[in-house]
Parts: structure tokens; sequence; C-alpha cells
């Protein structure tokens, strides 16, 4: 039996090189091995409560779905689909919604968080809180659920997200018999690899990050931002840096080792930068022509996501169909 992976990317912003080599990369690797059946798709819906202007959502939402193409996602082998095509999903969000307690919203972090700055700043805890953020967490659910998922991967800040999802189908079941299959979250192994220009981990909060389809001059220009010591050409560098992490992620093992023994007999930094940037380069160089072609070729890209909504639908329509049979109004 085929285990189901699905997982939502939301499309907030342009990928970064730690987003490709945490979640990208290794959610395309799952979707080579036979063993799983996966779902990937754009969770515009749960972009709302961030993005507020048409522009940016149709800008960013065909954005992501260039990038996971050009890194290699085969949509003959992935059900790629946008969020907001499959209604279903949606339906089954409001018979969610009366499976949650609202204390269970009350928890999940992201509300949380807004609330305790709001009563930090002694001002009405409930500023800035719409309904979509509040139940976000539902959506999510029934983003997973529909769909029979087993596994979830997902970054560290979304693990609770799958936990309620969970408790969500547990209080489903209870109800109304054993029907919803109850997700597990999986997360990557935090690779202390993926650090920014900073040598913090790399993050759009921090702004250091390394844009993963940049032109090359743009490219250059960021790594040559990454922060180094002091010490100058000729002076052995020690190799536990942000440079020698970022080689790390695209030179094969040789070639790295090659690099470190070049800085500990002194390699400058500029130079190291220069090295680190050809070997990013030759790496990132084939996904990005895929990118541009894809940026140029929008309706392929639309209707690979179309094809894909009509296969999630067949999926969704059926499982949605048993669903409303159980609670009483099919
Ligand atoms: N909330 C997730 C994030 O911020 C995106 C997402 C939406 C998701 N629906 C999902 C992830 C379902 C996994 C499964 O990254």
């Amino acid at each position: 039996m085929q285990e189901r992976i699905l997982t939502g990317i939301k499309p907030t912003g342009l990928a970064h090189i730690g987003n490709y080599f945490g979640a990208i990369k290794p959610a395309i690797e799952l979707s080579h091995n036979d063993n799983y059946n996966c779902l990937y798709f754009i969770a515009n819906y749960h972009a709302l409560t961030t993005i507020k202007t048409k522009e940016d959502m149709e800008n960013y939402s065909y954005n992501i779905a260039c990038t996971w193409l050009a890194c290699g996602l085969d949509p003959n082998k992935v059900i790629f689909y946008k969020q907001s095509d499959v209604p279903e999903i949606f339906e089954f969000n409001w018979i969610l919604c009366n499976l949650t307690p609202k204390g269970l919203m009350n928890r999940a972090h992201a509300y949380k968080a807004c609330v305790e700055k709001n009563e930090l700043n002694n001002i009405d805890r409930d500023i800035g809180v719409n309904m979509g953020l509040y139940n976000y967490p539902i959506l999510m659910a029934s983003d997973i659920l529909l769909f029979d998922t087993n596994l979830v991967p997902v970054g560290n800040d979304q693990m609770q997200h799958v936990e309620i999802a969970r408790d969500i189908a547990i209080a489903f079941n209870d109800r109304y018999g054993k029907t919803l299959v109850l997700p597990q979250g999986v997360t990557q192994k935090e690779t202390s690899t993926l650090v920014g220009l900073d040598g913090r981990k790399m993050s759009k909060s921090y702004g250091n990050t390394i844009q993963l389809f940049s032109d090359e001059k743009t490219l250059q220009k960021t790594i040559n931002k990454i922060v180094t010591d002091s010490r100058l050409p000729n002076e052995p560098k020690d190799t536990d840096n942000a440079i020698c992490k970022l080689y790390k992620l695209f030179a094969n093992e040789s070639d790295y080792q090659n690099f470190e023994q070049q800085l500990l007999k002194g390699l400058g930094w500029g130079e190291a930068k220069k090295q680190l940037f050809i070997v990013a380069n030759e790496y990132i160089k084939p996904m990005r022509e895929k990118y541009d072609y894809y940026i140029m070729h929008k309706d392929e890209v639309n209707n690979i996501l179309k094809q894909g909504a009509e296969k999630a639908r067949e999926i969704a329509s059926v499982n949605l169909a048993k669903i409303k049979k159980l609670i009483g109004v099919l």
C-alpha cells in the first residue's frame, strides 16, 4: 500500500536557498519514491492572512509554481494544484469547524503570538486578528484530512497545526465512526548547514537570505555580503563559518574537502566567495533556466495546475460525499 504524503506551499515570497534545501528538494526526492503518493499544493487561501493585493497573490502563486517545477517536480508523479481550485476543501472546512473546540484555536501559536504581543503593548488582545488567522489551523486540517493523508512534511513551526488536524480527526471519528485517517507530521532534520548571510539560520524574517533564482550578478553580489571575520589573506581560516556551510550544500565531498584545505592554508575570504559563487551557480543554473522557461510559459504552468486540480478533486469529491452521508446531509 502506498502511503499518501501531502503538503501545502504558502505563496508568500520568492524561494531562497534555505527553502530549497530545507523543503523543496526533500519533498521532490520523496515524490520519486514509489512507496509514496504525493499531493503538493499552493496554499493560496492560507496566504490570504498576509497577502493583501491581487498582484501579490497572482505573482507569488505563479512564481512558486514555476519554482517547484523548475526544481524537478514532475506533474506525472505529484498531484500539483492550487488550493483554491478544489472547492471541496472549503465545504469540508465548515464541517470541521463544528468539530473544533474554540479553546483549541486559542492555543494555536500564530494566534497566541498576536494576542501576547497585543497584551505586552497594553492594547485590546484581538487587535489585528481576523477570523482567517484564527481559523487557519482548521483550513489546514481540511487540506490534510480530505485526502486520507498519512504523512505531512512540514517545518517545525507547522507541527502544531498537524497535531491539531489529528485532534480534529479524532473528534470526527469519535462522533461519526472511524473515517478519517490520522495524519502524522514529519520534519526535516534541522541541518545546521542552512545558514544565512550573517551565519544565523537563513530566514526571510532575518533578512539574511540568498534567493534561489536571482540572476548571476545578483547571486554574486549576495554572496559577497556574507559576513566573515577579519582575518587577512594568507592567515589560516577556521572552517566553521557560513561560507563553508553553504559551499558544502552545493559541492561534492571531495571538492568540499579541497576547499576547506585551501582555507586552512590561508585562502582569502574574497577568493573563497568567488569559489562559492562558482559552485552555487553551477548547481542552480540548470534549474534557473527551467525557471525562466516556465516564467515565459504561463499557459503551460496553468494547465499543469488545472490538471492537478482535476485529479485532486477526483479524490476530494469521493471523500466529501462519504463524509456528507455520514453527517446526514446527503
Ligand atoms: N501552513 C503551512 C505553512 O505555513 C502551509 C499549509 C497549508 C500546509 N495547508 C497545509 C502544510 C497542509 C501542510 C499541509 O507552511
